[in-house]
């Protein structure tokens, strides 16, 4: 009873001299999906892969509420960076999702970011930077994706005397190209695989039919062709067509992606394997945004769920892909 006259009359000073009754310490709010202003930087609109995934995030935030600004790199560096700079100097945008074009000259950005207090998650591809620079990375391993790849290539070219493979590289500094292409190399000496010709075409359909004409011209001693998406190998299968071979049959393509492209090419026979990259990521990229933004601390990277898809299984499973 003592004690509680002697608070009641503490609390009645506390009023007569600050007028009034003491505070509880302010508590954080917490960021909703409506709250949040996201700038994505995007690679640029390369392909079918790229179509999916931006579709994913213009969909996705619509569905949430959150407030995307979107920009088209184009598939120029010089683009991302500025765009990186002018999304730090919006006052408005409080977490840069960036898909970058190539795996190094970040660090400065991200350092500015950081002083400015703005989240940084990665999407798609991986960087060489510092950990402590961004708060995740969700994306696909892609040196598994290689991995699969040169398995799938093993499994096709079982029996062949010879196993000369070409390569068609993506887009040149890109974690997607680098890694594919350590994955790939680091499985395909269990079969004998040898990797005679390696070019970039920058993940496009065209430019994949053009280098594998210019290959084709000089030789047509080639088993198998490993194309580092599913666009360059289409390009690659109408070249061979041309040349008076059967692709998929006479040249084994494998591809990565598995768009309903690739799928529509098993069908008719030209691709042989496609290994899966999911482009569906905005959904746990968003929720990471918000926790991020929220002060969570996050894994560093969250790898992508993906399956590999073979040409007799092709007809039935079209019908359900999403991209
Ligand atoms: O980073 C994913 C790669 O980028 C896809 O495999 C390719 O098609 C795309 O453009």
């Amino acid at each position: 009873m003592k004690k509680l006259v002697l608070l009641v009359a503490v609390a009645i000073v506390m009023v007569s001299i600050f007028g009034c009754a003491p505070k509880a310490p302010p508590t954080p709010t917490t960021l909703t999906y409506k709250d949040l202003t996201v700038g994505f930087i995007q690679t640029g609109s390369e392909g079918g892969w790229r179509a999916a995934n931006t579709a994913s995030f213009k969909e996705t935030a619509t569905q949430l509420g959150v407030n995307l600004k979107f920009y088209d790199a184009q598939n120029k560096l010089e683009n991302q960076l500025s765009a990186f700079r002018n999304f730090i100097a919006d006052k408005e945008v409080d977490v840069i999702v960036l898909a970058a074009l190539e795996t190094t000259g970040w660090d400065e950005v991200l350092k500015e970011a950081k002083d400015a207090g703005k989240v940084v998650v990665l999407e798609d591809r991986r960087i060489d930077a510092s950990e402590d620079l961004y708060a995740t990375y969700i994306g696909s391993d892609f040196a598994e994706e290689g991995r699969k790849g040169a398995i799938e290539m093993c499994k096709l070219l079982e029996g062949s005397e010879k196993k000369n493979v070409v390569e068609l590289v993506g887009n040149v500094g890109s974690s997607a190209a680098k890694d594919r292409g350590q994955g790939f190399r680091e499985k395909m000496g269990e079969c004998g695989i040898q990797i005679v010709k390696s070019q970039t075409a920058n993940w496009d359909a065209t430019e994949g039919k053009t280098v594998m004409e210019a290959w084709l011209n000089e030789s047509t001693d080639y088993q198998g062709v490993f194309a580092q998406n599913d666009e360059m190998g289409l390009g690659a299968a109408q070249a061979i067509k041309e040349a008076g071979l059967t692709p998929g049959t006479d040249i084994k393509i494998i591809t990565f992606d598995a768009t309903a492209g690739a799928f529509k090419g098993m069908i008719a026979g030209d691709i042989n394997v496609t290994i899966e990259c999911n482009p569906l990521l905005a959904s746990q990229v968003f929720e990471a945004a918000l926790k991020a933004a929220n002060g969570e601390s996050l894994p560093k990277w969250v790898v992508s769920q993906e399956g590999v898809f073979y040409a007799k299984d092709a007809e039935t499973i079209l019908p359900t892909r999403k991209y």
